[in-house]
């Protein structure tokens, strides 16, 4: 079976970035975008250059170094807009402007109250043609490649869509867009827009049509796919369905149903399923949103099985509760839970697949004591295994670093102090070093980077609550940089500071691995560092 190629058209760094609190920096909106382009995404819509000298700047950035995908500005059919997304794109070599206005009555009614733009509903209307015509146009002076959306799409008269739409095709757009701005659609009607205009606009199959859905009911992603159903061979949507209000469509989600599901669509995108994760969680840090444990594809459960039941069914065959494979979309494949309602089978795989085998003797004293810990703490993570593992059988650890003793104070009017005492596998020594720093992660950092010997540039550092009340445990995520890649350390530990000191030494153990091939770890394409030997993946 031939299977038609759907656009992915990530706006990630523009719709995306409108989410409230979703602000990125321009040299992270530069990272992110090359990790886009290594996940293959078809467009990447880079932001609104007129809307502030930092945006025309990520755009201007994003054009000249990030190759592969299509790189677009968005512009209103305004003129200097126009002139401003065709400057940001100019050094760039595949470009794309995106024009959009407004075409539902609410919209028209509301934004184009002026009587410039005409005193009647009709006279505003006629308007909103001619700035599409012209727009769209000028848009095609400076590239070959123009997008137009009709804004609120969803909730325009569908005979007035038709109208819009054959307008910027005769003007040369090449890509149409209809957009359910607010989120109202429900699937069977969004479809049928697409019908609509298949049937009704002229020329309409020498464009690609795209849907663009916003999930204030939850549908987003329910209409894109009912828009590819009826015809749409480009999706717009963001990497963890960040956007405005409640979001756009998830593109994890999309491809993944697309994927999945590929022979019920007749359709395929070209996404390197396996770096969804990788990318949703630079996401995640770079905005400091946190992906929900439930989110499907790239949330922390999305494979795992906690019931006893469940674990035996996945461990004897994965289909019996899984539709797509973990490592497929990034995610570690053996997500089995441990916590109270887990089995011996479920305990015995899983430390199996952290390497560790237990001779038939100490499997039940082992399980024994895992049964404890569990009616402790709600969920064993593999550190929890590997201690209880230890207890008796000591390894020795492949680690460069590790961290023999850190002690830190802090307080009010004083700044704070770490020591730290980092041990050097390569060598056989240990050093001691103090710093001070703005804050006792600061300090601490600064510490370990003088026992090593060397300073690491800090990309990112996030810390969440793992658990409730009394076995909750901090969870740091650090994302270093060496030479242009990533590596990522993950830890967690009642205690935050050790837990920031622990996955600090992690990311540099990651990136010493990578250096000296020693270890078994993931490239992937130049950006994030997966770690197969870290429990903690979420
Ligand atoms: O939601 C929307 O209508 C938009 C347009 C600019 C495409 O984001
Ligand atoms: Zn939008």
């Amino acid at each position: 079976m031939v299977f038609d190629h759907v656009r992915i058209f990530d706006t990630t760094l523009r719709d995306g970035e409108q989410a409230p609190g979703a602000a990125m920096t321009i040299s992270e909106k530069v990272r992110i975008a090359h990790q886009l382009a290594r996940l293959n995404v078809d467009i990447v819509e880079a932001g609104f250059p007129i809307s502030s000298p930092a945006q025309f700047e990520a755009v201007q950035r994003i054009a000249s170094e990030v190759r592969g995908p299509t790189i677009c500005a968005l512009a209103r059919t305004i003129e200097a807009d126009i002139q401003a997304a065709g400057e940001s794109l100019l050094t760039g070599s595949k470009c794309r402007i995106h024009t959009f206005i407004a075409t539902s009555d609410i919209h028209l009614m509301a934004k184009f109250a002026d009587v410039r733009y005409g005193k009647t509903l009709e006279e505003k209307r006629d308007t909103v043609l001619r700035m599409t015509s012209e727009a769209v146009a000028m848009a095609r002076a400076i590239v070959a490649d123009v997008e137009f959306s009709a804004e609120d799409a969803g909730r325009t008269d569908p005979g007035y869509l038709v109208e819009v739409v054959s307008t910027a095709i005769e003007a040369g757009a090449t890509t149409i867009n209809i957009p359910d701005t607010t989120g109202y659609c429900i699937p069977h009607e969004y479809a049928q827009l697409f019908h609509t205009v298949r049937e009704h606009c002229k020329l309409s199959d020498q464009v690609v049509l795209s849907t663009h859905c916003h999930d204030d009911l939850g549908l987003a992603v329910a209409n894109s796919l009912a828009g590819v159903l009826a015809g749409a061979r480009q999706v717009e949507c963001t990497i963890n369905g960040i956007g405005e209000r409640a979001g756009n469509a998830s593109l994890e989600e999309v491809v993944m149903t697309l994927n999945v599901r590929r022979r019920h669509f007749g359709a395929e995108t070209g996404i390197v399923t396996r770096l969804l994760t990788p990318t949703s969680r630079l996401i995640s840090i770079a905005t400091g949103f946190a992906v929900p444990p439930n989110k499907a594809v790239v949330g922390g459960n999305a494979f795992s099985h906690e019931a006893g039941i469940h674990q035996h069914g996945v461990l004897k065959s994965r289909e019996t509760y899984e539709i797509m494979r973990a490592e497929d979309v990034g995610q570690e494949a053996e997500a089995i839970r441990l916590g109270r309602h887990s089995g011996r089978h479920g305990l015995f795989s899983r430390l199996e697949s952290i390497d560790i085998f237990v001779d038939e003797s100490r499997q039940e004293e082992l399980y024994q004591a895992f049964v404890k810990l569990a009616d402790k703490k709600k969920e064993i993570f593999d550190e929890d295994l590997r201690e209880l593992a230890q207890r008796s059988t000591p390894k020795e650890s492949a680690d460069h670093y590790r961290l023999d003793h850190i002690h830190v104070i802090t307080g009010t009017g004083r700044q704070p102090r770490a020591e730290v005492l980092v041990h050097h596998a390569s060598s056989g020594t240990a050093r001691r070093e103090t710093a001070d720093g703005d804050g006792p992660v600061d300090a601490i950092y600064k510490a370990i980077d003088q026992a090593i010997g060397r300073h690491h540039d800090l990309v990112s550092y996030g810390i969440r609550s793992v658990g409730e009340g009394a076995d909750a445990v901090g969870e740091v995520t650090v994302l270093i940089e060496d030479s242009g890649a990533f590596f990522r350390g993950v830890s967690r530990h009642t205690d935050v500071l050790r837990a920031s000191a622990d996955s600090y030494i992690k990311a540099l153990n990651q990136m010493e691995a990578f250096r000296t091939e020693e270890k078994n770890v993931e490239f992937v394409g130049g950006g994030i560092m997966q770690s197969f030997d870290s429990g903690n993946t979420e």
